[in-house]
């Protein structure tokens, strides 16, 4: 029986590996020039931690299991309940601004389709400790920073802003009541999925008296930024959120990532603990879900009993971000030197040699089987080697090697003792 990887996993091959290793680079410098250090959690937790802190839509996805104890476990399908978990813990020691990044590998169990897996890794970035929203700022340049190391422009992506207390005043101004908000904003974030009527039946079906669907388009469409912002500032509990956004995006324009970002109050976001600005990334032509989703989060280390340490950040995708990278870099794994035996009885020195090179740090390959020196040229070209090192009779005569530029072709003989300089320089 011949058994496949189950639906939505993958399988890294060694040329997939590189092109995994390429994003997780970028990924790790982006990070690394705006200051992040990083950090790993369990790849399970306690299922309690997604139940009570994740929100519907992710526990809905959950992987999980009973251990031999009957206690509940899930495979992590985000990164920030651990984070928060983790923050608590050490609360009071940890220096702030706690600037963190991760690559966690985690697990949704998500009808598989275009950018969505079952399993898949997510860059999270998370600055935890500040309520100012230069952090807000931050953690959205960083990601702009990773953008622009890859090559995609403004105009083949943008990051969608809004502010859930500024969408709660907005959608009071239409009708919606305070206390359904969350209702309101869980039917937003499915208004892409569903077909317009489906949308405004579906919407005039809970809120059509107060707040008809039509009030609701007219919002999400028409509405600036800054008619947003004068809005929400009447309302007295709306005013800060609103003053924040304005100071965000002064800070956007500093850090020099403006361009990247929109404002958009059909931003909802299907996670239950955000409280202030909430983004994500989209490319510009419709078809693929977000790329990248994070937003604002003041209360999560309180819901787990630590102090209450505010935080903001985001996670980003590995298979939806290389969906949309049609141009990746032609990617090697060159290795330094190919070793060549002019004839069999030089294959015992030439092991010796390969020996003494990769303890000094070269990266040497040769051919496990006798065969003639033109088939040892093609390995060495199949393998992408820099040289070819050819070792022949003038290791007996003359204590030496041809060394073999495999790029220019151009072929030299060097003593032994100078072969590693030659290699590296
Ligand atoms: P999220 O919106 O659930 O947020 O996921 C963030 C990103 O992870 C998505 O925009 C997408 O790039 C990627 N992603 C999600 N599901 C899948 C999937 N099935 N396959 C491939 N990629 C996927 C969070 O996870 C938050 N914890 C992010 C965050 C960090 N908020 C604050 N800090």
């Amino acid at each position: 029986m011949k058994i496949q990887p189950p639906p939505g996993m993958r399988d890294f091959y060694p040329e997939d590996m590189r092109i995994q290793n390429w994003l997780f680079d970028h990924w790790r410098s982006a990070s690394r020039v705006f200051g992040f250090v990083e950090y790993e959690g369990p790849i399970f937790e306690y299922l309690d931690l997604y139940r009570l802190k994740s929100g519907e839509e992710i526990v809905s996805q959950l992987f999980h299991f009973q251990d031999r104890g009957q206690r509940e476990f899930a495979i992590r399908p985000e990164m920030t309940p651990t984070l928060a978990r983790m923050v608590a813990a050490r609360a009071n020691s940890l220096p702030r601004p706690i600037k963190w990044f991760s690559i966690p590998r985690m697990c949704r169990s998500e009808k598989p389709q275009r950018g969505r897996l079952r399993e898949f890794y997510q860059w999270n970035a998370d600055i935890l400790g500040v309520d100012d929203p230069l952090a807000d700022a931050e953690v959205i340049a960083v990601a702009v920073e990773f953008l622009r190391q890859v090559g995609l422009t403004r105009d083949e992506v943008a990051i969608r802003i809004s502010s859930r207390p500024v969408a709660a005043a907005l959608l009071r101004s239409i009708g919606v009541a305070p206390d359904r908000a969350d209702r309101a904003f869980a039917l937003i974030d499915r208004h892409d999925k569903l077909p317009p009527e489906e949308f405004a039946r579906q919407w005039d079906e809970t809120f059509g008296r107060q707040a008809p669907a039509a009030r609701l388009r007219d919002l999400l469409d028409r509405t600036t930024l800054e008619t947003c912002l004068a809005i929400a500032a009447r309302e007295a509990d709306a005013a800060r959120a609103s003053e924040q956004v304005r100071e965000l995006w002064r800070r956007l324009r500093d850090l020099g990532v403006a361009e990247y970002c929109e404002f958009d109050l059909n931003i909802v976001r299907g996670l239950a603990y955000y409280t202030g600005i909430i983004f994500e990334l989209h490319r510009r032509k419709p078809g693929l879900r977000a790329l990248l989703g994070g937003g604002r989060y003041d209360n999560l280390t309180a819901m787990l009993d630590g102090p209450s340490v505010p935080g903001v950040g985001f996670g980003m995708g590995d298979a939806p971000v290389l969906e949309l990278l049609s141009k990746l870099p032609r990617l090697s794994e060159m290795i330094d030197a190919f070793l060549i035996d002019a004839a069999p009885e030089f294959f015992p020195s030439l092991i010796e040699i390969a020996g003494d090179l990769r303890r000094d740090g070269v990266a040497v390959d040769f051919s496990y089987k006798r065969q003639p020196i033109s088939k040892q040229f093609k390995l060495a070209a199949g393998r992408e080697a820099r040289f070819a090192v050819i070792v022949g009779s003038e290791l007996a005569s003359a204590n030496s090697l041809t060394l073999k530029n495999l790029g220019t072709g151009e072929q030299r003989l060097v003593l032994r003792d100078d072969l590693k300089a030659a290699i590296r320089s």
